[in-house]
C-alpha cells in the first residue's frame, strides 16, 4: 500500500517541472522566471498531496484516475472498503443508527473472498478486567482468529498497554443495570458493534470473573463447528419461570412460548442480527417485563424460541456452581483453584453437540474472583492448555 503512494507521487509529481526540456530562442530571465514558478509549483503539489494522503487515507489519491494506474485496483479497493473491519471500535453512532447498520446482510451468501471467521469475545463488565493475564495467554499467537469488545460503565477508562489484545477495544457505553433493559441493552451495543466486522462469525458474551476452559483452538473448532447456538432457554413452570410472564405481552409472546436462561450466550452471526434488528419483542419485554420480571433472564431465550427455534442448542456452555446454594453462583477465589478442581470442572458431564452425545459440555466458566489470577495461571499450562509453562508470576 505504502510503496504504491510513494510510486505514484515520485513518477508523477516530483519529477516533472525540472525535466521539462529547455525551450530554444527565450531571453533567460524568462525561461528561469518560468523554471521557478514551475519549481514553486511542484512543491505546493507534493504538499498537498502529502497532506491528503496522510490525513485522508489512500483512497482520495488512489482513486483518482491517474495514468499507469491498472482499473483493477480500483475494484479490489472498493471490495475491501466492506470487508475491513472498522479501523477503531470508537464512533457517533447512536444505539438506533448502530443497530440500523449493524442489521445489514449480505443476500449473496457465497463470500466472494477467502473469510477467515473469527470470534468475538464480549466482555460485558463494570470497569476492569482483572483475569486478562489469563485472556492474553489464551489468545496469544491466535491473532487474526478473534476480536476483543468491551462494554463497561461510560466513565471507565482502561489502562491496557498497546501490546495487549485489550487495547482500545472499549465500545461507546451505557449504564447498565442488572434485570433492567439497560443490561439487554448492552449486551445488544456488543453484538451491533461486533457485527461491523464481517470477520465475526460466533459472538462469546463473558464477565470480568469467566474464564476458558480449553486452549483456543478447541474452542474455535467446538463453535465453528456447532449447527446450534448456545442459548439458555427452559421453560420453568414455578413462580420464578411463568410466573413472570405478563398476559398482556401476547399475542406477541404467549405463555407456552415463555422461556427462562442465563443471560451469558454463544450465538452465531445469523442470531446475533435477529438480536440486534428486533422490534417486535423488544417493546413488550420493556413495558411488561420489569422486577421482579428480570428481564436479562428471558427476553433473548423467548425472543430467539419463537423466531429460531431450531437453531438453539437451549443449553449454555458457561459453567457456573449453583451448588452452594442461594440466590448467586458460587465465586471461587485463590484457596478454591486446585488441580481437583478444574479436574471437576472438566469431567462428568454430559450433554448433547449437533445432537450427538458429548463430554465436552462447557468451554468457558464463572465467577473467578481476582485473587484466583495467580493459581490460574500457574495451572493453566498443565489444566487448562495454554500459557507459559515457565510463567513468572510477577509479569
Ligand atoms: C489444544 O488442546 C487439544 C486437546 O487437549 C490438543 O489436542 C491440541 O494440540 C491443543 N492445541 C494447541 C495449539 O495447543
Ligand atoms: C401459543 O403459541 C403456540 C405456538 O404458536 C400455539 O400453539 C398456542 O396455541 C398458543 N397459545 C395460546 C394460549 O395462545
Ligand atoms: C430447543 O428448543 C426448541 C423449542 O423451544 C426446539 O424446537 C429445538 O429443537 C431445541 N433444540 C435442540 C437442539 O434440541
Amino acid at each position: 500500500m505504502q510503496s504504491r503512494v510513494s510510486t505514484l507521487e515520485d513518477g508523477n509529481i516530483g519529477k516533472d517541472p525540472s525535466q521539462r526540456p529547455q525551450p530554444r530562442g527565450l531571453p533567460m530571465r524568462r525561461i528561469l522566471k518560468v523554471l521557478a514558478f514551475l519549481l514553486a509549483l511542484g512543491v505546493v503539489f507534493s504538499a498537498v498531496s502529502v497532506y491528503i494522503t496522510r490525513y485522508y487515507g489512500l483512497h482520495s489519491v488512489v482513486q483518482r484516475p491517474l495514468v499507469g494506474l491498472q482499473p483493477c485496483i480500483e475494484v479490489v479497493d472498493a471490495l475491501a472498503r466492506w470487508i475491513r473491519p472498522p479501523s477503531t471500535v470508537t464512533h457517533a453512532m447512536s444505539d438506533e443508527e448502530l443497530f440500523w447498520r449493524a442489521s445489514f446482510v449480505p443476500q449473496v451468501k457465497k463470500y466472494p473472498f477467502e473469510r477467515v471467521p473469527k470470534i468475538a469475545f464480549l466482555y460485558l463488565t463494570i470497569g476492569p478486567l482483572p483475569l486478562s493475564p489469563l485472556w492474553e495467554a489464551f489468545l496469544k499467537g491466535n491473532e487474526g482468529f478473534f476480536s476483543i469488545y468491551i462494554h463497561s460503565l461510560p466513565t471507565y477508562r482502561d489502562e491496557f498497554p498497546s501490546s495487549s489484545a485489550f487495547y482500545h477495544r472499549q465500545i461507546p457505553s451505557q449504564v447498565s443495570e442488572w434485570g433492567k433493559m439497560s443490561m439487554c441493552d448492552a449486551e445488544r451495543r456488543l453484538l451491533a458493534n461486533a457485527l461491523l466486522d464481517i470477520s465475526n462469525e460466533w459472538f462469546v458474551l463473558l464477565s470480568e470473573s469467566c474464564i476458558p476452559l480449553y486452549n483456543f483452538s478447541t474452542i474455535y473448532q467446538y463453535l465453528m463447528g456447532s449447527q446450534y447456538s448456545f442459548v439458555g432457554a427452559f421453560d420453568d413452570s414455578g413462580p420464578y419461570g411463568r410466573g413472570r410472564y405478563n398476559f398482556l405481552m401476547a399475542p406477541e409472546v404467549n405463555i407456552s412460548q415463555w422461556r427462562k436462561a442465563s443471560q451469558w450466550f454463544e450465538v452465531n452471526r445469523e442470531l446475533a442480527v435477529t438480536i440486534v434488528k428486533d422490534t417486535v419483542f423488544y417493546p413488550k419485554f420493556k413495558e411488561f417485563c420489569k422486577p421482579h420480571c428480570y428481564v436479562d433472564e428471558h427476553y433473548f431465550p423467548t425472543m430467539l424460541t419463537i423466531e429460531a427455534p431450531h437453531l438453539l442448542a437451549n443449553r449454555t456452555i458457561t459453567w457456573v456452581d449453583w451448588s452452594r446454594g442461594g440466590a448467586h453462583p458460587a465465586t471461587f477465589g485463590k484457596v478454591d483453584i486446585t488441580e481437583g478442581f478444574l479436574n471437576r470442572i472438566h469431567e462428568g458431564h454430559s450433554c448433547l453437540y449437533n445432537d450427538q452425545p458429548s463430554n465436552l459440555c462447557h468451554l468457558f466458566a464463572r465467577k473467578f474472583a481476582p485473587s484466583a489470577l495467580e493459581p490460574l495461571l500457574r495451572l493453566a499450562p498443565t489444566h487448562l492448555g495454554f500459557g507459559d509453562q515457565r510463567q513468572d508470576p510477577g509479569t
